[in-house]
């Protein structure tokens, strides 16, 4: 219990002190950043340790890297460059980061999304590339630059591969890369991959799902990666576990059940509010 109650008075001393007492508006504590050409706001974030981390929602945390935005994606975690973010349609433009300023690039890995709020854009086009077939039909045109010995590798608008030829069976591996509809031209798949793949596909996150009752009530959406739970950042400086209107803060239960250490809860890199 006195661990709790010290947790308690931390927690109380760290929230009306960074919350309570102050009478800036939202908008600065869920700050916008610019990383070269992109703006980062709401609901993105930047990691970055020297700043609290109060705004934005899980997954949509970004690295900012010598004027470029670094974006991982669940699977493995690969990096992308996020090109652009568009506020008023809610889209990001981003680029494999394996393929960027390649004229030839070999996709190493298909797109994951998880279990992100985000959506293939209609505006994408799937290409799907079949890598190191060893056997293959005669007629079909391959990828010159990735052929190796007698190895042939193929590229397909997604479900309009060569039919009646098993390509999972006579190749080694096929991955499926979106590009912009715009970027290529389908007569030219085979000249016209390494572009498209360099200028990136888009992305829709519309309202992130559990955020939207907190979004609507007039606040600012925030992920605590500790306590994995939503918050929601109200503009009388309260934060509750619903939206705007609630009557209950959440910060006493988030506590309860809240093991950490609270050093490394007020420090932690990824306090992802
Ligand atoms: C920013 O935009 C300018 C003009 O469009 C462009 O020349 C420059 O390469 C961009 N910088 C980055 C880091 O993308
Ligand atoms: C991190 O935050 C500090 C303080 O606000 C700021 O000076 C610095 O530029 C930020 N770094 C990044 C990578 O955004
Ligand atoms: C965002 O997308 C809208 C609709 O496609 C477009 O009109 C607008 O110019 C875009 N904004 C930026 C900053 O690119
Ligand atoms: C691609 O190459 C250009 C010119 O060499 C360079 O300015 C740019 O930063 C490179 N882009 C990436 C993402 O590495
Ligand atoms: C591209 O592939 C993804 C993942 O398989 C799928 O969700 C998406 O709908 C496809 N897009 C198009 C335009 O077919
Ligand atoms: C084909 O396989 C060889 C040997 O494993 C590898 O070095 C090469 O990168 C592969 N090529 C493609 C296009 O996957
Ligand atoms: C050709 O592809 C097969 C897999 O399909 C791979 O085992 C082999 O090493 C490749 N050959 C060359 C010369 O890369
Ligand atoms: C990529 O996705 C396709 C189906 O969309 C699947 O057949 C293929 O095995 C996947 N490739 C990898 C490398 O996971």
């Amino acid at each position: 219990m006195s661990k709790f109650l010290s947790y308690l008075l931390i927690l109380s001393f760290f929230f009306f002190n960074s919350l309570g007492t102050d009478s800036s508006p939202l908008s600065t504590r869920c700050p916008t950043h610019h990383c070269g050409n992109v703006t980062i706001s709401y609901p993105f974030w930047v990691h970055n340790v020297s700043e609290q981390q109060l705004c934005g929602c899980n997954g949509f945390g970004v690295r900012c890297e010598k004027g470029k935005v670094i974006l991982g994606l669940p699977g493995d975690w690969y990096t992308y460059y996020v090109k652009d973010i568009n506020y008023t349609d809610h889209t990001l433009t981003i680029v494999d980061i394996d393929v960027t300023n390649k004229s030839c690039p070999r996709a190493s890995h298909n797109v994951s999304l998880g279990t992100l709020p985000l959506k293939y854009s209609s505006t994408d086009l799937n290409l799907s590339f079949n890598f190191n077939c060893t056997s293959y039909p005669p007629t079909v045109p391959s990828i010159p630059c990735l052929n190796i010995g007698t190895n042939r590798s193929y590229v397909f608008v997604e479900n309009h591969e060569t039919e009646d030829f098993d390509w999972s069976k006579n190749c080694e591996e096929k991955v499926v890369v979106p590009v912009k509809q715009t970027q290529i031209d389908t007569s030219n798949l085979i000249g016209g991959f390494g572009m498209a793949m360099n200028g990136g596909f888009l992305l829709d996150w519309g309202r992130v799902k559990n955020c939207g009752t907190c979004e609507r009530s007039g606040g600012y959406c925030g992920y605590n990666i500790i306590a994995e739970e939503l918050f929601c950042f109200c503009n009388d400086g309260i934060i509750r576990s619903g939206n705007c209107k609630g009557m209950f803060s959440v910060i006493i239960m988030w506590m309860w059940e809240c093991g950490t250490d609270m050093h490394e809860l007020l420090l932690h890199p990824c306090l992802g509010f």
